[in-house]
């Protein structure tokens, strides 16, 4: 059995029924807006979120999801889809999930405006059923996951980012959103208990930066992943490989590399040379023993608690954040 079936094994029900929950909730009577959702909802995620916050209450709960569940799972999906359609544009990208991406097909203009509408019917679902507990989590990822991309282009354009602030990049864009996933999935279901919705949000704040850690190593290889690899150094994007080997290189290696991000970014050629420098000088390695040690203190967390098939399944999920090929 792969991996990500015996991961859905506990939620299966859940999974299901929150597909069907989730394209209702995108849908609109706009015909345009009606086929570009159509488009989206036929070319699905791996869907690590929702599993997320199901595999999380029902841990919490002891096996029992509520209406507030699959609300904060839709919720976080179509944030989670708004964000991908909003940085396609922001990173120039054409491919998503294998196929083109939105702005590849209809353009930059309607790509920010179906963004927009699927952040608006996220935050309307929440607001609609009054679970303002949970749109307080939401919002605070989604404030967070702005700051974050900002950050990270104005990193871009100087060029200095350090380590430090790199991680800080990574939580803010991607690891606060599974943070959100987790803590959510706790609250849904046991909404007074803030100790457990606290450690569940540190939680799925770790193996968020392992995931994106891994979503960054990602680049580096040629591997067909749904989406163009190569393009973070085209986008001036400085991930930790590349941040190590540019500490720990001499100072000539160092102006090379920094001239061929800042002035040769666009030639193929020499974005392969740079790639290639990196593994030679032990990026990926290091990024990959970072990531490893993101893995074992979520591990740690999840660990505390009792043991139960959902427990399991999110063990194996932090596995399947590391491991996965896509
Ligand atoms: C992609 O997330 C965006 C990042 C935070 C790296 P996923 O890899 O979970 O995207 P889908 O939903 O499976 O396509
Ligand atoms: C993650 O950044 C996307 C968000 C958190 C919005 P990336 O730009 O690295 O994501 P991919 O690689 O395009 O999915
Ligand atoms: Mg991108
Ligand atoms: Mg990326």
């Amino acid at each position: 059995m792969k991996i990500t079936e015996k991961i859905k094994e506990p939620i299966a029900f859940e999974m299901e029924l929150f597909e069907k929950k989730f394209q209702l909730a995108m849908s609109s009577k706009v015909a345009l807006l009606n086929r570009i959702t159509h488009y989206i909802v036929n070319r699905k995620g791996k869907q690590m979120r929702p599993m997320f916050v199901f595999l999380t209450a029902k841990m919490i709960s002891g096996g029992t999801v509520n209406d507030r569940t699959y609300r904060g799972a839709s919720v976080i999906e179509l944030i989670h889809t708004a964000t991908l359609v909003h940085d396609d544009v922001v990173d120039d990208s054409n491919k998503r999930r294998g196929f083109f991406s939105l702005n590849a097909l209809w353009k930059n203009k309607i790509a920010v405006l179906v963004g927009d509408y699927l952040l608006s019917k996220g935050l309307l679902l929440s607001i609609d059923n009054n679970d303002f507990d949970l749109l307080k989590i939401i919002s605070v990822a989604v404030r967070e996951m702005s700051e974050g991309e900002l950050l990270q282009i104005e990193k871009a354009r100087r060029l200095d980012i350090t380590e430090e602030v790199y991680y800080e990049i990574i939580r803010q864009k991607t690891a606060t959103l599974i943070a959100a996933c987790c803590s959510l999935g706790a609250c849904a279901v046991a909404p007074d208990d803030k100790e457990v919705i606290e450690r569940m949000r540190k939680f799925g704040e770790l193996i968020g930066m392992a995931f994106q850690i891994k979503d960054d190593l990602f680049d580096y290889t040629e591997d067909a992943i749904g989406k163009p690899t190569g393009i973070d150094i085209k986008e001036q994007k400085m991930t930790l490989p590349l941040i190590y080997t540019l500490n720990t290189c001499t100072l000539k290696e160092k102006n090379w590399l920094i001239n061929s991000v800042k002035n040769h970014n666009k030639d193929k050629k020499r974005v392969k040379e740079v790639i290639s420098f990196v593994k030679n000088h032990g990026g990926l390695i290091y990024a990959e023993q970072k990531m490893l040690e993101y893995q074992q203190e979520a591990l740690n967390i999840i660990q505390k608690f009792p043991s139960s098939p959902y427990k399991e399944s999110l063990k194996l999920m932090i596995n399947y954040v590391i491991e996965r090929n896509i």
